[in-house]
């Protein structure tokens, strides 16, 4: 089902450098991998394999807890935003009720906007740690920053793509609810392999821009191992052309020493499509007993930012396509209630909550 395309690979040492060719060199990636494709490859990253490893054990020892210990740090009152998140929580928007089969973390690694977390206490949440995993907590935050800062430079590289001003991106992130995620894909049983479960429904994701440092597979024994079959794992859909009207699956592994970085609903709302939001989905294997972990860092616009394509990209087709303007906080809030990790009473709190104060001064009368 897969097909290996030319997705191109953007360095970030040469869109850090002075030397222009290096820059256009970039951008001109930046521009193909981000407008064809909905990805790119990125080399010069600089997170370490092995800091990487060091962490997916750390996390692996989390999981490894009792079902209670984790209960205890999964926090529905704040949408999951924080802390665990149960198997079987989360769901994509196209999956028909099915969820998705894995357990996640969520930890914020920068500091977090606190008028915007009065406003948005769920997904400005403080983070919460399990007690006694010190190394857990530091190489989840090192890692989760890293990669931030990775996504600020590709950022200012889409600005330059798009003839926009080098910041345009970053001055609306600064402050925003970025989060960062590990997940741990759960092994099937034999009568479970080839169902109807997933690991990860086929969906786009509802930030600007994410960035996948890999993750890896681990043997029915805990062992990390090479891909358990041909088959599963991380893809992503490329755009429809009339040659390849469903797009065609891509399969997300990148180049050696490479991350994966890519484009969230966000994005594609202020390109008004110019750079469109990349569907993927992750593959169970067809192997029992096989597990993977992975982890996942989402730049988000800040909440009280505007989601409307900007200027450049006003167009009657893009003004139509995503209208009407949303603030960012209220389209993560209703987000989060279609895929199922926010109650839908939380819609409630999106429009005038105080019309029982009127029901009780006519009952006075
Ligand atoms: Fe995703």
């Amino acid at each position: 089902m897969s097909t290996e395309l030319a997705i191109p690979t953007v360095d970030l040492a040469d869109l850090r450098s002075h030397d222009d060719a290096a820059v256009l060199r970039a951008v001109r990636a930046l521009a193909e991998g981000f407008g064809t494709y909905g990805l790119v490859y990125v080399r010069s990253h600089g997170i370490d394999a092995a800091e990487l490893d060091a962490f997916y054990d750390a996390f692996l020892g989390f999981t490894a807890r009792d079902e209670a210990d984790k209960r205890a740090l999964g926090r529905g009152d704040i949408w999951f935003q924080r802390g665990w998140t149960p198997p079987n929580t989360e769901r994509a928007v196209v999956a028909g009720g099915q969820p998705d089969f894995k357990e996640c973390y969520f930890a914020a690694p920068e500091p977090v906007d606190p008028v915007a977390a009065s406003e948005y206490p769920e997904i400005y949440a403080d983070n919460v740690w399990p007690d006694g995993a010190d190394g857990f907590r530091s190489g989840y935050l090192a890692l989760g920053h890293q990669l931030h800062l990775i996504g600020l430079q590709l950022l200012r590289g889409c600005a330059v793509a798009l003839e926009l001003e080098p910041y345009r991106f970053e001055t609306l992130v600064y402050g925003g609810p970025h989060v960062t995620r590990a997940l741990r894909y759960l092994a099937l049983d034999a009568e479970q392999v080839g169902g109807p479960i997933l690991w990860g429904e086929e969906h786009t994701d509802f930030n600007l821009l994410t960035l996948l440092p890999g993750g890896r597979f681990l043997d029915p024994d805990g062992a990390r191992c090479a891909r358990p079959d041909d088959q599963c794992g991380l893809y992503l859909r490329t755009r429809a052309t009339p040659e390849h009207p469903r797009g065609q699956m891509v399969r997300g592994t990148p180049p050696e020493g490479c991350i994966v970085a890519q484009v969230g609903q966000q994005l594609e709302i202020l390109t008004g499509g110019t750079f469109l939001a990349t569907p993927h989905v992750i593959k169970a294997p067809l192997t029992p007993g096989y597990t993977r972990v992975a982890l996942a860092h989402f730049v988000h616009v800040h909440a009280h930012r505007v989601l409307y394509p900007l200027e450049p990209f006003r167009r009657p087709e893009t003004i139509r396509a995503y209208s009407p303007p949303v603030l960012a906080g209220t389209y993560g809030t209703k987000t989060l209630v279609d895929i199922g990790l926010a109650p839908p009473e939380a819609l409630d709190q999106l429009g005038y909550r105080h019309y029982d104060r009127l029901g009780a001064m006519r009952a006075e009368e």
